[in-house]
């Protein structure tokens, strides 16, 4: 809808926000124009933020009931509630409504379902021994969540109002989190362009919902080593490209890889890139390598830098963190740089590969035992018996910790 801002003449002419702030006029304007922008509408036009304490609530009067918690799969249980807030440019966002779960309806022509207006986030939502719900360093993922959305011109907002939104939604699903370590509630923030049109532009409307789905260990039984391969066909990202977004138009061009990688006998695919085969995630995880130093024998903990190509991951910069805090005193040297597989390659066949892991959110901390690359098996320093090595299993320990609120620590926000 089109709210009048301008006055032209006595009469009250249609503009939205965007065009009263405009500061140049077209031709148009220059020529047809008798009217100014009254100062206090064009303050009143600022497009609103989210506001939390316009939430609605409606509760879901069928609620689900509880799986055991073994049955839960990774994403396909969900809550009986979502969150929802819609935004169009004109008013900016609109109030907060926590709903039943339900069906989007959405026109075909909606921009999203074209031109793939969409971006997302991945978190979880813990509970502590004390039953108390904890967000793991929300504000990340909204900084992250605002990065991916500025990025496709859907719009951005208050990072602490959708935070204090999330953790009202993830304290009413809380029943759905079983009490034991490693169960948590995956919490995914998801924003979409709703415009209907064909045409190529920003969308004037926008949804932002969340949803929640209760999961259980990545490894319920204890770790179990993966094994890649390193993908030289497909590059997952590239400089100046939207690889450090979280945008779901990033996702799909990877099943390929995957499920190729997986046809040949491994779990994930390792993604390279350029002449030089850096290394640069795993699947949809950052991924770290510990190698001793060719010269020196000190211990290095590698990961590739964030060079506009690597997902900003919360857990990587958690691990890293973390290695700056307890590993450093140890005699470790922490490096994120590019590194190649020909480097860990050479280091392998030297003994001086440690080990391997990916880093996520979903697995926390996934040891990897072999990459294929080049026709040959890289070994990543993990005996035949072993699943794990003692470093990627104390990075975990160090991060349930803080997740479940046993290490009291201002990366976990209670709710
Ligand atoms: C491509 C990619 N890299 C890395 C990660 C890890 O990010 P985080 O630690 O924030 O879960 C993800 C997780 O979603 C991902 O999709």
């Amino acid at each position: 809808m089109l709210r009048p801002l301008f006055t032209r003449c006595g009469g009250a002419f249609g503009a939205t926000a965007s065009q009263a702030a405009r500061p140049l006029l077209s031709s148009w304007q220059t020529t047809q124009r008798c009217y100014s922008v009254k100062p206090e509408a064009a303050s009143a036009s600022q497009p609103q933020d989210i506001d939390p304490s316009k939430l609605v609530v409606k509760h879901n009067s069928h609620p689900g009931s509880l799986k055991k918690p073994e049955d839960l799969i990774f994403g396909r249980n969900f809550t009986d509630h979502m969150l929802t807030i819609e935004w169009n440019k004109e008013t900016g966002w609109l109030a907060p409504h926590i709903v039943p779960y339900q069906n989007l309806s959405l026109d075909p022509a909606t921009c999203v379902f074209h031109y793939a207006f969409e971006c997302f986030e991945g978190m979880k939502a813990y509970k502590d021994k004390a039953g108390k719900i904890r967000l793991f360093r929300p504000d990340k993922n909204m900084e992250r969540f605002n990065k991916s959305a500025a990025r496709i011109a859907l719009p951005t907002f208050a990072p602490t109002a959708l935070t204090e939104l999330i953790a009202t939604f993830a304290k009413l699903e809380s029943r759905f989190i079983p009490d034991a370590r490693g169960y948590s509630l995956y919490l995914r923030p998801t924003m979409i362009g709703t415009q209907k049109t064909l045409g190529v532009g920003p969308p004037g409307s926008a949804l932002l919902y969340v949803i929640a789905s209760p999961v259980g260990p990545y490894y319920p039984t204890g770790f179990k080593a993966v094994s890649l391969e390193a993908t030289d066909y497909a590059v997952r990202a590239w400089p100046g490209g939207v690889g450090d977004k979280k945008l779901g138009a990033n996702y799909a061009p990877c099943i390929v890889p995957q499920r190729e990688a997986m046809s040949r006998g491994f779990q994930q695919n390792l993604w390279l890139f350029g002449d030089e085969e850096y290394v640069t995630e795993v699947g949809t995880m950052n991924f770290f390598v510990a190698i001793k130093n060719k010269e020196t024998g000190q211990k290095e903990l590698i990961t590739a830098p964030l060079d506009g190509t690597i997902l900003e991951g919360v857990t990587r910069d958690s691990v890293l963190a973390l290695a700056h805090e307890k590993l450093a005193a140890e005699g470790w040297k922490i490096e994120e740089r590019k590194y190649t597989m020909k480097e860990l390659d050479e280091a392998a066949n030297e003994g001086r590969l440690i080990e391997a892991f990916g880093a996520g959110t979903a697995a926390i901390v996934s040891p990897v035992r072999a990459i294929s690359w080049r026709g040959k098996l890289v070994h990543c320093g993990l005996k035949d018996h072993e699943e794990s090595g003692e470093l990627t299993m104390r990075v975990k320990g160090w991060m349930e910790a803080r997740q479940y609120g046993d290490d009291e620590h201002e990366w976990s926000y209670v709710c």
